[in-house]
């Protein structure tokens, strides 16, 4: 393989950066050495109630237990808000983009810190107390982020629910946590479209007897149904409360949230993250990854409902005092220049999207960039799935002008914040690579076998170690976190990619290990999908593997074996695409559907996706050893009818 590219820190960013060369080495060492020190020095970051003194008890083996900070206690909606009122109550904590060009809001940290405290009185009115969760399904508005610090700052656990999510799914995740309280708007608006928020939830309310009360903001003005007793106006309640409320003091082992997130097998995940480990988590690698300087504003593209909302939206650019902004629209409404235009219009200095989005504007051409300044533009992040190096080198060349450094964070739902990832004024970038770990990240790459593998090398990669904003368990299912996570590697988190490294010491990820797939960075269970298709009255078995895409990274490809007697049609075709949209949501909707008389299956029964991802990916001629299958002559067939 010829030798990549190697972009160097440019001197003009290292000169300004936090965090030099000579810093991250230093801070990779002392976090390394002594681990304990390293992060009672980083948790002063946070303000405490009660600074923690014990910093770290983990163990990765037998029940594993994961605790930081553990007997600090703490506020994370305090730390968002109340601590910067004395220095930066006016600056502006939130700029608001709408969907709709000609709207925008700037919320300032005295304003923000207001409507927070009185959302948080309405939730207490409704007798939600801490510990107790709460259901957030909400378009991108200001009241998403009010609604999370609300819940924060009572000491409630918020579930959000991305607002893609049909009925159905919004449905499991509220039973899985047994939530009494949801807070959602009348619509969403993307893209010039309405998201019928409201009616979904009556939907889903169905079959949640447990759910007693909704709170609905109102952001369009649309016409929803109000159900007596059970839902309340937001505007309507909270004209008489407070705008006062004092932050419930938590211990840093205190859940914060639970986010929902798929797997190789079974129902979507419940995800818990804690208070004090998170914080900190949030804080440092906003902070250090994103160079980020007081004053600067700070944009990251990602839905509140997805991980990287939660983390680089809310809690962390809060966290240290940052302007954040939060757009409701999408990268291509009005038009494919519109990032761009955002960028100019509110002087964005570090952007954070996904390769997805990049991909999607590279077909447009230079053109929609070029007419727009950025000149603003200081620092660019990638998130979500593999940046291919085209992608990369677009988005360095035509977006940041060859100016701006690229940061590939490396991470997941579970690690709650980056692992992996370029520092701007401190690590080299190679287009492609997520490049090093932050400082306290050890990073391992194991073989099948579980053992060790040094150099430079590829395998499953795995952490050896905590770091504070490391999930603490699956809600209501520790056992399953433990198999899930633990006991394919033992001693070790298992995070379910592979990568490579070379023999610089960098990580390229090379996507999932597992029944995984990255649909535009977003993570489908095939588990899901197939469970989704076989609900339908038609439909006798299904396979589901992920296939090369163009634009989202991987696409959605389905092996359907229909009922006998039914016609496989171009009708139900379609149908079955609206069937899974409708039964997960538009993110789940399959990119081929194609018939399969039969699926290839060992003699014991278990299907052989490996041949079926083969297919799918169009790589027919190295299917491999089809000799143990039961009837290897479903094979050819498959290969025949492969969907263009
Ligand atoms: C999975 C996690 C991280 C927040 C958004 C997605 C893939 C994520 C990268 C990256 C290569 C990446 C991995 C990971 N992924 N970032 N920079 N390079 N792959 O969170 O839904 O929990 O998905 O996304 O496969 O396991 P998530």
């Amino acid at each position: 393989m010829s030798q990549p590219e190697t972009i160097p820190v440019k001197p003009e960013i290292a000169a300004n950066a936090l965090v030099d060369r000579a810093r991250y080495g230093d801070m990779a060492r002392r976090a390394a050495e002594n681990p304990e020190a390293f992060w009672a020095e980083e948790s002063k970051r946070i303000t405490w109630m009660t600074p923690p003194t014990r910093i770290k008890n983990v163990t990765f083996t037998g029940n594993v237990s994961i605790k930081w900070f553990e007997d600090g206690v703490l506020n994370a909606s305090a730390n968002c808000l109340d601590r910067h009122l004395a220095t930066r109550g006016d600056q502006v904590a939130i700029i608001w983009e709408g969907d709709d060009p000609g709207e925008q809001k700037h919320v300032t940290y005295r304003e923000l810190h207001a409507e927070v405290c009185r959302m948080a009185n309405v939730l207490k009115s409704l007798g939600v107390r801490k510990g107790d969760r709460v259901t957030v399904y909400m378009p991108m508005i200001v009241e998403a982020a009010v609604a999370i610090l609300a819940c924060a700052r009572i000491g409630a656990v918020h579930s959000v629910v991305f607002g893609g999510f049909s009925p159905d799914s919004l449905a499991n995740r509220i039973q899985d946590c047994d939530s009494s309280v949801l807070i959602t708007a009348d619509e969403g608006r993307r893209g010039g479209r309405k998201v019928p928020l409201k009616a979904n939830v009556d939907a889903a309310a169905k079959s949640c007897p447990m759910l007693k009360k909704v709170v609905v903001v109102k952001a369009t003005g649309g016409q929803v149904d109000m159900q007596d007793g059970r839902d309340v106006w937001y505007h309507e309640a909270a004209a008489t409360m407070p705008l006062d409320c004092p932050p419930e003091p938590m211990n840093a082992e205190d859940p914060l949230f639970i986010l929902y997130t798929s797997g190789s097998t079974g129902k979507p995940k419940g995800v818990l993250h804690t208070t004090g480990g998170y914080m900190v988590w949030a804080s440092f690698t906003h902070q250090y990854v994103f160079d980020y300087h007081d004053g600067e504003v700070y944009w990251c593209t990602a839905d509140v409902g997805w991980v990287t909302g939660h983390t680089y939206i809310v809690y962390g650019p809060l966290a240290n005092g940052a302007t954040t902004l939060m757009f409701e629209g999408i990268p291509n409404y009005p038009d494919t220049s519109r990032f761009w235009q955002v960028v100019d219009k509110h002087k964005v200095n570090i952007f954070y999207t996904a390769p997805t989005a990049i991909r999607a504007l590279m077909r447009d051409g230079e053109g929609p960039v070029k007419k727009t300044s950025r000149a603003s533009l200081r620092v660019l992040g990638s998130v979500g799935e593999p940046i291919n190096p085209e992608a990369w080198l677009w988005y360095y060349r035509v977006v940041g002008d060859q100016r701006c450094p690229i940061v590939d964070t490396w991470w997941q739902t579970e690690t709650g914040g980056i692992l992996i990832s370029a520092l701007p004024g401190a690590i080299d970038q190679k287009p492609g690579s997520a490049t090093l770990p932050l400082p306290g990240v050890k990073p391992v790459l194991v073989d099948g076998d579980g053992n060790v593998l040094e150099g430079a090398t590829e395998g499953n990669l795995c952490l050896a170690d905590s770091w504070p904003g490391q999930m603490r368990t699956v809600y209501g299912d520790h056992e399953r976190f433990i198999q899930t996570y633990f006991s394919t590697f033992r001693g070790f988190y298992f995070s379910g990619d592979g990568a490579r490294r070379d023999e610089d010491g960098y990580y390229w990820i090379t996507g999932r290990v597992d029944d995984v797939i990255n649909v535009s960075g977003h993570r489908m269970g095939t588990a899901e999908v197939e469970s989704a298709l076989v609900a339908h009255a038609k439909v006798a078995e299904a396979a589901v593997v992920g296939f090369p895409h163009d634009i989202k990274g991987q696409g959605i490809y389905a092996y359907v074996t229909l009922v006998a007697g039914e016609e496989p049609t171009e009708e139900l075709r379609k149908e079955l695409v609206m069937w899974v949209r409708k039964e997960i949501g538009p993110i789940a909707a399959p990119d081929a559907i194609q018939w399969a008389p039969g699926l290839p299956k060992t003699r014991s029964g278990k299907i052989m996706r490996r041949i079926l991802r083969k297919i799918a990916a169009n790589e027919t001629d190295s299917l491999g050893d089809t000799s143990t299958l039961a009837d290897p002559a479903v094979v050819d067939d498959l290969v025949r009818n492969r969907m263009a």
